[in-house]
Protein backbone atom coordinates (compact mmCIF):
# COMPACT_ATOMS: atom_id res chain seq x y z
CA UNK A 1 0.00 0.00 0.00
CA UNK A 2 1.18 3.54 -0.96
CA UNK A 3 1.61 5.99 2.01
CA UNK A 4 0.39 9.21 1.74
CA UNK A 5 3.64 11.23 1.17
CA UNK A 6 2.13 14.42 0.62
CA UNK A 7 0.86 14.34 4.34
CA UNK A 8 3.52 14.48 7.84
CA UNK A 9 3.67 10.45 8.80
CA UNK A 10 3.49 9.72 12.02
CA UNK A 11 6.76 6.89 13.03
CA UNK A 12 6.69 6.79 16.64
CA UNK A 13 4.91 8.48 19.46
CA UNK A 14 4.06 11.91 18.40
CA UNK A 15 6.96 12.13 16.25
CA UNK A 16 6.31 12.45 12.39
CA UNK A 17 8.27 12.68 8.85
CA UNK A 18 8.05 15.71 7.35
CA UNK A 19 10.10 15.70 4.12
CA UNK A 20 9.13 15.81 0.45
CA UNK A 21 9.08 12.90 -1.63
CA UNK A 22 10.06 13.26 -5.33
CA UNK A 23 9.36 10.49 -7.55
CA UNK A 24 11.95 11.70 -9.60
CA UNK A 25 15.00 11.92 -7.45
CA UNK A 26 17.50 9.04 -6.08
CA UNK A 27 18.45 10.69 -2.88
CA UNK A 28 15.79 12.27 -0.17
CA UNK A 29 16.54 13.91 3.04
CA UNK A 30 14.55 12.75 6.25
CA UNK A 31 13.32 15.96 8.39
CA UNK A 32 11.13 15.14 11.52
CA UNK A 33 9.28 16.66 13.86
CA UNK A 34 8.51 16.33 17.32
CA UNK A 35 5.50 16.88 18.65
CA UNK A 36 5.51 17.28 22.36
CA UNK A 37 2.88 18.97 23.99
CA UNK A 38 3.65 22.73 24.93
CA UNK A 39 6.74 22.32 22.74
CA UNK A 40 7.84 20.96 19.61
CA UNK A 41 11.41 20.12 18.13
CA UNK A 42 12.58 20.30 14.57
CA UNK A 43 15.40 18.32 13.36
CA UNK A 44 17.35 18.60 10.34
CA UNK A 45 14.62 20.71 8.90
CA UNK A 46 16.74 20.60 5.03
CA UNK A 47 17.72 22.46 2.48
CA UNK A 48 15.96 25.80 0.44
CA UNK A 49 14.96 23.44 -2.21
CA UNK A 50 12.65 21.30 -0.38
CA UNK A 51 11.89 24.13 2.00
CA UNK A 52 8.12 25.06 0.79
CA UNK A 53 6.94 21.13 0.75
CA UNK A 54 8.34 20.81 4.12
CA UNK A 55 7.20 24.10 5.50
CA UNK A 56 3.60 22.98 4.47
CA UNK A 57 3.60 19.92 6.53
CA UNK A 58 5.72 21.33 9.15
CA UNK A 59 2.65 23.30 9.92
CA UNK A 60 -0.53 20.66 8.90
CA UNK A 61 1.39 19.07 12.06
CA UNK A 62 1.96 21.77 14.43
CA UNK A 63 1.12 25.54 14.69
CA UNK A 64 5.21 26.98 13.88
CA UNK A 65 5.04 28.91 17.29
CA UNK A 66 4.96 26.02 19.36
CA UNK A 67 8.88 24.87 17.65
CA UNK A 68 11.01 26.22 20.24
CA UNK A 69 14.07 24.01 19.66
CA UNK A 70 15.62 23.22 16.45
CA UNK A 71 18.71 20.35 16.04
CA UNK A 72 21.38 20.11 13.25
CA UNK A 73 23.55 16.97 13.19
CA UNK A 74 26.08 18.84 11.92
CA UNK A 75 26.71 21.37 9.31
CA UNK A 76 25.91 20.27 5.83
CA UNK A 77 23.55 22.51 3.99
CA UNK A 78 21.20 19.95 3.02
CA UNK A 79 19.66 19.96 6.60
CA UNK A 80 20.48 23.48 7.67
CA UNK A 81 20.02 25.75 5.50
CA UNK A 82 16.26 26.53 5.50
CA UNK A 83 16.74 27.20 9.16
CA UNK A 84 17.04 30.94 8.84
CA UNK A 85 13.11 30.98 6.58
CA UNK A 86 11.95 28.97 9.76
CA UNK A 87 13.40 31.66 12.28
CA UNK A 88 11.85 34.21 10.26
CA UNK A 89 8.18 32.56 10.62
CA UNK A 90 8.89 31.75 14.07
CA UNK A 91 7.87 34.33 16.53
CA UNK A 92 9.67 34.02 19.39
CA UNK A 93 13.34 32.33 20.34
CA UNK A 94 14.35 29.28 19.65
CA UNK A 95 17.18 27.22 20.76
CA UNK A 96 19.80 25.51 18.02
CA UNK A 97 21.95 22.38 19.21
CA UNK A 98 24.69 21.45 17.22
CA UNK A 99 27.83 19.54 18.06
CA UNK A 100 30.74 21.99 18.92
CA UNK A 101 32.87 21.37 16.22
CA UNK A 102 30.15 22.34 13.14
CA UNK A 103 28.84 25.09 15.43
CA UNK A 104 31.38 27.29 14.29
CA UNK A 105 30.21 27.05 10.35
CA UNK A 106 26.24 27.48 10.50
CA UNK A 107 26.18 31.10 11.12
CA UNK A 108 27.09 31.62 7.52
CA UNK A 109 23.70 30.05 6.69
CA UNK A 110 22.45 33.53 8.64
CA UNK A 111 21.20 31.24 11.71
CA UNK A 112 20.86 33.60 14.33
CA UNK A 113 19.32 31.74 17.11
CA UNK A 114 20.91 30.91 20.38
CA UNK A 115 23.29 27.86 19.54
CA UNK A 116 23.86 25.61 22.65
CA UNK A 117 27.55 23.53 21.04
CA UNK A 118 27.28 19.87 22.49
CA UNK A 119 30.46 18.92 23.72
CA UNK A 120 29.71 15.26 25.27
CA UNK A 121 27.76 12.29 24.37
CA UNK A 122 24.20 12.32 26.76
CA UNK A 123 23.71 15.79 27.22
CA UNK A 124 20.20 16.72 26.57
CA UNK A 125 17.82 18.24 25.95
CA UNK A 126 15.06 18.09 28.68
CA UNK A 127 11.69 19.15 27.21
CA UNK A 128 8.86 20.26 29.41
CA UNK A 129 6.89 17.17 29.87
CA UNK A 130 10.36 15.48 31.30
CA UNK A 131 10.71 14.26 27.34
CA UNK A 132 15.01 13.56 26.98
CA UNK A 133 16.65 13.97 23.76
CA UNK A 134 20.14 12.61 24.22
CA UNK A 135 23.00 13.69 21.57
CA UNK A 136 25.70 11.79 21.20
CA UNK A 137 28.51 12.92 19.34
CA UNK A 138 29.86 10.57 15.99
CA UNK A 139 33.09 12.06 15.16
CA UNK A 140 33.98 11.86 11.86
CA UNK A 141 31.18 10.05 10.35
CA UNK A 142 31.16 11.78 8.54
CA UNK A 143 32.08 15.62 9.51
CA UNK A 144 34.77 16.03 12.35
CA UNK A 145 31.29 17.88 14.74
CA UNK A 146 28.69 15.55 14.11
CA UNK A 147 25.98 14.03 16.35
CA UNK A 148 22.83 11.89 16.64
CA UNK A 149 19.90 12.01 18.90
CA UNK A 150 18.38 9.28 20.79
CA UNK A 151 14.63 10.35 22.03
CA UNK A 152 14.36 8.26 25.28
CA UNK A 153 10.79 7.96 25.25
CA UNK A 154 9.96 6.83 21.67
CA UNK A 155 13.51 5.09 21.91
CA UNK A 156 14.07 6.47 17.69
CA UNK A 157 17.43 7.20 16.91
CA UNK A 158 17.73 10.18 14.69
CA UNK A 159 20.89 8.90 12.96
CA UNK A 160 21.63 11.88 10.63
CA UNK A 161 23.62 10.51 7.56
CA UNK A 162 24.65 7.32 9.11
CA UNK A 163 22.40 4.51 8.25
CA UNK A 164 21.20 7.18 5.10
CA UNK A 165 21.09 5.98 1.39
CA UNK A 166 21.10 7.05 -2.13
CA UNK A 167 17.24 5.43 -3.45
CA UNK A 168 16.05 5.81 -7.20
CA UNK A 169 13.07 3.69 -5.46
CA UNK A 170 12.29 5.49 -2.09
CA UNK A 171 10.09 4.21 0.17
CA UNK A 172 9.78 5.65 3.68
CA UNK A 173 10.29 2.10 5.63
CA UNK A 174 13.54 -0.11 4.92
CA UNK A 175 13.08 -2.90 2.22
CA UNK A 176 15.09 -6.14 2.46
CA UNK A 177 18.30 -4.97 0.72
CA UNK A 178 18.60 -1.64 2.39
CA UNK A 179 21.92 -2.67 4.02
CA UNK A 180 23.38 -3.15 1.18
CA UNK A 181 22.16 0.89 0.41
CA UNK A 182 23.31 2.18 3.20
CA UNK A 183 27.39 0.39 2.83
CA UNK A 184 26.99 2.14 -0.47
CA UNK A 185 26.21 5.57 0.51
CA UNK A 186 28.28 5.89 3.96
CA UNK A 187 31.05 4.12 2.88
CA UNK A 188 32.80 7.07 0.39
CA UNK A 189 32.03 9.95 3.03
CA UNK A 190 33.87 8.43 5.81
CA UNK A 191 37.69 8.36 6.57
CA UNK A 192 38.30 5.81 8.86
CA UNK A 193 37.08 2.57 9.97
CA UNK A 194 38.24 3.57 13.46
CA UNK A 195 35.53 6.37 13.36
CA UNK A 196 32.75 4.15 12.44
CA UNK A 197 33.85 1.54 15.12
CA UNK A 198 33.69 4.23 17.88
CA UNK A 199 29.95 5.24 16.62
CA UNK A 200 29.28 1.50 16.67
CA UNK A 201 30.49 0.65 20.23
CA UNK A 202 28.13 4.10 21.28
CA UNK A 203 24.86 3.18 19.53
CA UNK A 204 25.36 -0.62 21.17
CA UNK A 205 24.73 0.91 24.43
CA UNK A 206 21.33 2.28 23.51
CA UNK A 207 18.49 0.40 23.22
CA UNK A 208 16.69 1.50 20.00
CA UNK A 209 13.36 0.50 18.69
CA UNK A 210 13.75 2.74 15.26
CA UNK A 211 16.55 4.14 13.55
CA UNK A 212 15.32 7.64 11.48
CA UNK A 213 18.01 9.07 9.35
CA UNK A 214 18.08 12.10 7.41
CA UNK A 215 18.88 10.10 3.86
CA UNK A 216 17.48 7.01 2.72
CA UNK A 217 14.53 4.90 4.50
CA UNK A 218 13.55 4.47 8.41
CA UNK A 219 15.04 1.31 10.22
CA UNK A 220 12.51 -1.04 12.25
CA UNK A 221 13.91 -4.48 11.70
CA UNK A 222 17.31 -5.95 12.48
CA UNK A 223 18.25 -2.99 14.54
CA UNK A 224 21.76 -5.05 15.47
CA UNK A 225 23.08 -6.27 12.29
CA UNK A 226 23.06 -2.52 11.18
CA UNK A 227 24.86 -1.39 14.13
CA UNK A 228 27.02 -4.07 13.57
CA UNK A 229 28.28 -3.33 9.85
CA UNK A 230 29.22 -0.17 11.23
CA UNK A 231 32.20 -2.06 12.13
CA UNK A 232 32.63 -4.08 9.22
CA UNK A 233 32.21 -1.07 6.53
CA UNK A 234 35.06 0.10 4.28
CA UNK A 235 36.41 3.46 4.92
CA UNK A 236 39.44 6.04 4.39
CA UNK A 237 39.61 5.39 0.44
CA UNK A 238 38.14 7.85 -1.99
CA UNK A 239 36.18 5.77 -4.28
CA UNK A 240 36.32 7.50 -7.61
FE1 LIG B 1 26.19 15.37 5.78
FE1 LIG C 1 22.91 14.56 4.81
Amino acid sequence: MRMKYEEPIEIAENTYWVGHYDEEAGFHCNPYLIDDGEEAVLIDPGGITHYPHVLKKVIRAVDLDRIHHIILHHQDPDLCASTPRYEELINHEVTVYNPLRASFFIPYYGIKSRVVPIRRDGEALVLKSGRRLEFYLTPFVHFAGSMVTYDTRSKVLFSSDIFGAFSFDWSLYARDDYLEAVKAFLEPYVGSKKALENVARKLEQLDIEVIAPQHGSIITDNIPEFIQALREMDAGVYLE
